[in-house]
């Protein structure tokens, strides 16, 4: 874990409780969940090893003291999966792939069974089935039908042929399984990095297993504690068994976080006693298709659901981008590796980090990278400054493509107080084969 930290790791956890309560509340509470967890392990791993971990005492009245609590309201959070919206596994040539949260969607008609959704379809879905907010859902949603669909709807899972062509395409469109490096990338909690196992949408077993045997010894609770710790091992695993392993700046800074995240904010059961939501083993494997008891696993890919008596997020509370960004960062001050944007060099435990300064001309560097909304800043803008290369593979005529995207990034960014950044220096990339094999096809 050596190189691929260029900026002093000391110097962010220094942080005292203090600091803590000078960040949004958001980020509060996510800082003293991971935090308070880590002081509770420590206390227990002193007093014995067997020991279950104790209640932390203060996890609740910090919380409460952060004013973060959101209401509670059973009828509006109820998530129904009966009658319309009862299970319907894939069948035939329906889509389903590395989103796990899409995947239940379309199983329960959240959004189409075939997979194929409109940028509409995908914004009213996540709303509906999990109270995304609105400006997180419509930029995840257009990303995708600019980078994995034709601008206007894009599959969930493999490749659709595009009827109508309107966009210009080059080819079929990839839909979010072949998205490797543009959406979906390596470290992923539950998927395996592609160059490592051939695919990047299905479930690996062991990983599965492995978070949540870490969710058992935390009293049956996955929290971002949990997904912290566990993103550090897959990001550590992605390092020594990868060679092509390629931390992306939109896929690895953004798309990645946003994976690790939404297992705790979307998948936990919101209810009275947990407003904050809870995510215990049982709804875990319902989102993710596991069957059986532990350590018995089933997986059955593509049929994810909704469990039963579930309750998602209370309106006034719809997970945001700058919520977003506030638990990016909380993760990445646990784990400042989770930032490092870079990759190995062709072989196992070759990471190098890119010099921030020279990717962004001197706008963003290690140090403000952690200073108020600049992650995501960094994250949305290299989007689109990293945009016309992966076009130009897929579409005839870049421009509506590339427009699409800008007017998306504005809007997203938009209140953010985003410093401007006119370009980044591509070459940085070109030690990276996880970055070259992706330009070279266009599609991985
Ligand atoms: C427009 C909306 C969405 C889009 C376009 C989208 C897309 C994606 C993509 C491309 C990935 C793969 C990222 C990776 O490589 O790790 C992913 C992963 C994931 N998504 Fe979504 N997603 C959306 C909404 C949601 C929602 C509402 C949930 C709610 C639970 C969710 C939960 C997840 C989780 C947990 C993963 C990580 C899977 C794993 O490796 O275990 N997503 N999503
Ligand atoms: C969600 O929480 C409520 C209240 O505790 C409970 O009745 C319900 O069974 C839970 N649902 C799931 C899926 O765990």
């Amino acid at each position: 874990m050596k190189a691929f930290i260029s900026y002093s790791a000391v110097a962010l956890l220094s942080l005292t409780p203090q600091d803590v309560f000078a960040f949004p509340s958001h980020l509060s509470e996510a800082l003293i969940q991971i935090r308070t967890h880590n002081e509770a392990r420590a206390a227990v791993e002193e007093r014995s090893s067997s020991e279950a971990p104790p209640e932390c005492p203060f996890s609740k009245q910090k919380r409460q003291l952060a004013g973060v609590t959101p209401p509670f309201d059973a009828k509006s959070q109820y998530v129904s999966n009966t009658g319309a919206h009862k299970f319907v596994p894939p069948s035939g040539s329906d889509q389903r792939g590395p989103c796990p949260g899409l995947n239940a969607m379309a199983n329960h008609g959240y959004m189409p069974h075939s997979g194929v959704g409109s940028i509409t379809d995908f914004i009213t879905g996540t709303q509906e089935a999990f109270g995304m907010g609105v400006d997180l859902a419509t930029f995840l949603a257009i990303y995708g039908a600019i980078f994995d669909g034709d601008l206007t709807k894009y599959s969930i899972g493999g490749p659709y042929p595009s009827l109508l062509n309107l966009g210009g395409l080059l080819g079929s469109p990839q839909g979010l399984s072949g998205s490797h490096n543009k959406y979906e990338g390596d470290v992923s909690p539950t998927r395996g990095d592609l160059y490592q196992y051939g695919n990047d949408y299905l479930l690996q077993p062991s990983q599965f297993k492995a978070l949540y045997e870490l969710g058992r010894a935390n009293g049956d609770s996955v929290d971002l504690s949990v997904l912290t710790a566990y993103r550090a091992t897959r990001f550590q695993e992605s390092v020594s068994e990868n060679p092509y392993f390629f931390n992306a700046p939109f896929s690895g800074v953004i798309a990645s976080p946003a994976a690790w995240s939404f297992i705790y904010r979307f998948m936990g059961n919101k209810s009275a006693e947990h407003p904050m939501g809870l995510l215990d083993g049982e709804t875990l494997k319902a989102f993710y298709s596991v069957t059986g008891d532990y350590p018995n696993f089933k997986y059955t890919p593509g049929h994810e659901t909704f469990p039963d008596n579930w309750y998602k997020r209370n309106a006034v509370d719809y997970y945001s981008i700058p919520y977003l960004a506030e638990d990016a960062l909380a993760m990445a001050l646990e784990h400042p590796e989770f930032l490092s944007v870079g990759g190995n060099t062709g072989t196992t435990n070759s990471f190098t980090g890119v010099d921030l300064e020279m990717l962004t001309g001197g706008v963003f560097n290690a140090k403000n990278l952690l200073e108020v909304n600049n992650l995501i800043c960094f994250g949305l803008e290299a989007s689109l400054q990293e945009a016309p290369d992966i076009l130009s593979g897929l579409y005839q005529d870049i421009d509506p493509a590339k427009d699409k995207l800008g007017a998306a990034v504005s809007s997203a960014t938009n209140g953010l107080g985003c410093p401007v950044l006119g370009s980044i220096s591509q070459s940085q990339f070109s030690k990276y084969p996880g970055f070259t094999k992706l330009k070279s096809n266009g599609q991985y």
